[in-house]
């Protein structure tokens, strides 16, 4: 197989994931979620949006995490821009990486940004200008990139008119979206090859939903093609389990847990990360769909090791006066 040695994870849990849920997550937890994601070796977070708080409520205390985050050295903490207005507010908050989006299907963006297309990215001139001017480093995300729920398939040269525009832009990486789930690995592949031959110097992430459970095998596609940069959220926060077209994004540590096997770089600690997957159910009070939460790491010291070290933890916990029926609870953390 041909692939990379190392890959580059941004985590957008914070935000992706978390504007999803319908209950106000207080501020000091997602400011605590973040906190834990900065401890794992992640470099890139996406951590809030500047958008309008009645378009997403759950985000309106933006400005309140930016300012009260202590942000770790060589992490970048990144925040979504929809417009100029939103542009003013990551300026004020001094963020040093901002992430514009517009998708590729017309009705998506009307419903998303009420908007057409050529009017979200006519507005970018201006926010990219300026952005620029202050040395704020830029993502461009297409959104809906292959395909929509409402208009079904998307024609790749709208992708690639999207990219140039980008690119012309001067953003320093594209990401393209599968926002609901619906790209294939032989799509990905096509895609990867198409769009990477009009890049140049812009970097390319992928970000994949794992609506139909498609997103890991997608992810492999692209590191056949050369694809280094993805996105993952902690726990696969985002979207409701009930509703069709709204899921999240492949969870971080089942991502990791994947490209570590394969030998992959990834620089993250899978136990802390699946810690913060923890406490990110915990905030959000209900369960998450990632695999690893419920299957743990691989144990390749064999099942007998792992029995031993569960009886150990057992007589710990009964000399605390605690409960064996702990130890058949998969959540249960020592
Ligand atoms: N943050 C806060 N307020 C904003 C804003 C922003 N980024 N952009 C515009 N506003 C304010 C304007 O100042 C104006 O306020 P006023 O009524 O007090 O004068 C008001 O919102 C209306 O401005 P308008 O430009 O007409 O915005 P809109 O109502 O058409 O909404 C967006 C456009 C883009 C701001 C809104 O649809 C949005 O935030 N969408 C984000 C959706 C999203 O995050 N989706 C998930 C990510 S893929
Ligand atoms: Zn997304």
């Amino acid at each position: 197989m041909n692939l990379p040695h190392s890959v580059t994870i941004v985590e957008v849990g914070p935000r992706d994931g978390l504007q999803n849920e319908a209950h106000f997550v207080p501020t000091e937890h997602k400011i605590e979620l973040i906190h834990r994601l900065s401890e794992t070796g992640l470099k890139r977070i996406e951590i809030t949006s500047f958008v309008h708080p009645r378009a997403i409520p759950q985000l309106q205390d933006s400005e309140e995490i930016v300012k009260r985050i202590e942000r770790k050295a060589g992490i970048i903490y990144s925040t979504l821009v929809p417009n100029e207005k939103g542009l003013e507010r990551a300026l004020a908050a001094r963020v040093e990486e901002i992430a514009l989006f517009v998708s590729a299907s017309e009705t998506h963006n009307q419903r998303n940004v009420r908007m057409s297309i050529s009017d979200s990215l006519r507005g970018f001139r201006n926010v990219t200008e300026k952005a620029l001017t202050h040395g704020i480093r830029m993502r461009g995300y297409v959104v809906t990139a292959f395909g929509c729920p409402y208009e079904g398939r998307i024609n790749p040269e709208k992708v690639e008119s999207i990219v140039d525009e980008y690119k012309s832009l001067g953003v320093h990486e594209i990401a393209l979206g599968d926002t609901t789930g619906m790209a294939n690995p032989v799509q990905v592949s096509r895609m990867v090859s198409r769009i990477r031959r009009r890049l140049e110097k812009t970097g390319l992430a992928l970000h994949f939903h794992d609506t139909r459970g498609v997103a890991l095998a997608n992810i492999l596609a692209a590191l056949q093609e050369g694809v280094t940069v993805f996105d993952g959220s902690i726990g696969g926060l985002g979207g409701c389990p009930y509703a069709p077209g709204a899921s999240g994004n492949v969870a971080t540590e089942d991502l990791v847990n994947m490209l570590e096997e394969m030998g992959i770089g990834t620089g993250i600690d899978l136990k802390r990360l699946i810690s913060c997957a923890k406490y990110a159910r915990t905030i959000i009070q209900k369960d998450l769909p990632s695999h690893l939460l419920s299957g743990g790491t691989i144990c390749w010291e064999g099942e007998g090791n792992l029995m031993e070290k569960r009886e150990r933890r057992f007589v710990k916990d009964r000399r605390s006066g605690g409960d064996r029926r702990k130890f058949d609870d998969p959540h249960y953390d020592s």
